[in-house]
């Protein structure tokens, strides 16, 4: 049986693109663009949502429904604040997993006020019976409640402000279909290029009065993962070594000191990355290797592997996700050092750019 590779340390990953309390609390939401215009990079997003927000204050009605779907750390909180103030209302914040009763999001939807943005967190974890209440409330802006019980139980139709619900997922796909199907926009955030990573770098060096060169911005941008939540925290990690080790400002030199001191490659891998795509290699013969059992091998959950460390790999194609499961590509064998031809044949399909959270 496969040995199990468990000295990985994923807790206190500086390159995982989920939140960490400890490393993104304190700068998180200074560090978070207020308006369409400082919102870097989406261009495509960004630009659909403007025409929208106009036809909708043309209108004098509220914005549709707005679904954002991408990996952890692309700025979909953000973008939900973003549409509140663009809107000119109040945004009230609230996730899946919060919402335990069907009275909880009464509550929440009767105190709204006309035009307000409720914005849902993870809304693919909302339960059923909450679901349900969302229906009629995002197509009729009304809820059904049941007031008292047994024989002389009464439905009421309750009429709700007319809101905008904003839902926000890593993955659009365990969304059930009727709940997907009532939002009128659906934008899907994309991983960030490594130009619009070094603007969002100077942005922060700017809001935390770090002084960086733009060849130091371009170093940090170029191995944050396409994930501004990973360039801020490299950013911040970049400038505690140019302040003990150098001067101060942060250039090309400092950054490259820094990112190879904490093990970060000119890809933004980390040792977790190169030991996933070496047990690839090494136990499966670069692959097919089916999900879960990679997950058993390097003891962590599939979901995670599918939404932290998998979608950066496969979009620089170092991962390719077959129909019998993932296979290391050529690249990614050549990044290790490892050499392809020691591959067993058949191999697996070649990188391909596949970032599909739709299924
Ligand atoms: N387009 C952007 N321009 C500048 N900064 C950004 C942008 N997008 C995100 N950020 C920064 O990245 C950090 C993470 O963004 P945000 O919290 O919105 O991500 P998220 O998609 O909601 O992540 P999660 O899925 O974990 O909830 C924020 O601190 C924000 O400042
Ligand atoms: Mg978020």
């Amino acid at each position: 049986m496969m040995e199990q590779v468990n000295e990985f340390d994923f807790e206190n990953r500086i390159v995982s693109n989920e939140y960490d309390e400890n490393m993104d609390a304190e700068v998180e939401n200074s560090l978070r663009p207020k308006t369409l215009q400082d919102y870097i990079g989406q261009e495509k997003a960004k630009a659909n949502l403007k025409v929208y927000i106009e036809s909708a204050k043309k209108r004098g009605e509220p914005l549709d429904h707005v679904l954002l779907y991408g990996p952890p750390g692309l700025g979909k909180t953000t973008l939900s604040g973003i549409i509140a103030a663009e809107m000119g209302v109040s945004i009230r914040t609230t996730s899946g997993p919060a919402i335990e009763k069907p009275g909880d999001l009464v509550a929440i939807l009767t105190n709204l006020r006309d035009g307000d943005v409720l914005f849902i967190d993870e809304i693919h974890r909302l339960s059923r019976v909450i679901e349900e209440i969302l229906y009629p409330a995002m197509e009729d802006y009304a809820v059904d409640i049941i007031i008292g019980k047994g024989p002389s139980a009464q439905s009421i139709h309750l009429p709700i402000p007319k809101f905008t619900l904003v839902g926000a997922t890593t993955r659009a796909g365990q969304l059930t279909t009727p709940l997907r199907d009532r939002f009128g926009v659906l934008l899907k955030l994309e991983l960030y290029t490594t130009k619009e990573l070094a603007e969002i770098v100077r942005r922060s060096a700017d809001i935390l009065g770090i002084e960086i060169e733009k060849s130091g911005a371009e170093q940090i941008a170029s191995r944050s993962r396409g994930t501004p939540r990973i360039a801020n925290r490299l950013l911040k990690r970049v400038r505690d070594f140019a302040l003990v080790k150098g001067n101060g400002v942060i250039d090309r030199e400092i950054a490259d000191f820094a990112l190879n001191a904490l093990e970060i490659d000119e890809l933004g891998l980390d040792n977790i990355d190169r030991r996933m795509l070496e047990a690839i290699i090494k136990y499966y013969g670069g692959g097919p290797v089916g999900l879960e059992t990679l997950a058993a091998t390097i003891g962590e959950e599939a979901i995670t592997i599918e939404d932290v460390y998998e979608p950066y790999l496969l979009q620089i194609g170092f991962l390719a996700r077959t129909p019998r499961g993932r296979c290391a590509t050529r690249l990614a064998y050549d990044h290790l050092g490892i050499s392809y031809s020691s591959a067993p044949s058949p191999k697996g399909v070649e990188g391909q750019q596949n970032m599909d959270f739709s299924e």
